[in-house]
């Protein structure tokens, strides 16, 4: 059976990494062999790429440096582990990938969405998802839940919410010039609402 590569993107605290869980343990339930990973991250040097990003203070990395960084990690989690795992006829769910870097850094940074695309043809060959999904939620909503979930943020997580209110705007953005790739889902309703929404935008999948 034909591997798939299915990425989930959003905003912080819409329950990605919580749909990821879900949509493993649904994904395994029905004999599919599955993988989960995320980004930045998912390989060990891409991993140690995620430290440097993640932590220190709001201005240890201008946009630039942030989108190198990210297509450095990404290069390594793309070589290493998922074009391998699509190779090998699994599933790799995976949270957050080019798009991210797409809504941040391009969206609501600086840099524009050819130069962070030439960075990602350059470093993991341009891969895209075959379906990516979008968790929709009013930024407000978000941000309760990410902070009902932990009182520290890490450096991406410490922006204002008219930053937020961009990322989520740049993300609709993608998906309408992208519809076949992309499925915008409501992340609002309980974990089993979101799930089966989630599962329906990947019927055609099967
Ligand atoms: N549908 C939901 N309703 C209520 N709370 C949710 C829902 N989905 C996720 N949560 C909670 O919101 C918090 C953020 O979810 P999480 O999956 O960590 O988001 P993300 O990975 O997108 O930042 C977690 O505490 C999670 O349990
Ligand atoms: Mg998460």
């Amino acid at each position: 059976m034909a591997g798939r590569f299915i990425t989930l993107e959003g905003g912080e605290g819409v329950g990605k990494s919580t749909q990821i869980r879900r949509l493993a343990e649904a994904l395994s339930e029905r004999g599919i062999d599955v993988v989960t990973t995320r980004e930045p991250g998912g390989t060990e040097g891409a991993e140690a790429i995620r430290g440097l990003l993640m932590s220190g203070g709001q201005d240890r990395w201008n946009d630039a440096t942030e989108a190198l960084l990210f297509a450095a990690a990404r290069a390594d989690h793309v070589a290493k582990l998922i074009r391998p795992s699509v190779t090998a006829g699994k599933w790799i769910l995976c949270d957050r990938f080019v798009d991210s870097t797409r809504a941040y850094q391009g969206g609501a940074g600086g840099i524009s969405d050819a130069d962070i695309l030439d960075l990602h043809r350059v470093g993991s060959g341009g891969l895209l998802p075959d379906r990516t999904i979008v968790l929709d939620l009013p930024v407000e909503e978000g941000a309760r839940r990410a902070a009902a979930r932990s009182a520290e943020t890490d450096r991406m997580g410490a922006k204002c919410a008219d930053y937020y209110n961009r990322v989520a705007a740049r993300f609709r953005d993608l998906a309408a010039k992208e519809p076949e790739r992309f499925r915008i889902i409501d992340a609002s309703g309980t974990l089993d609402d979101v799930t089966m929404r989630i599962l329906d935008a990947l019927a055609d999948l099967f």
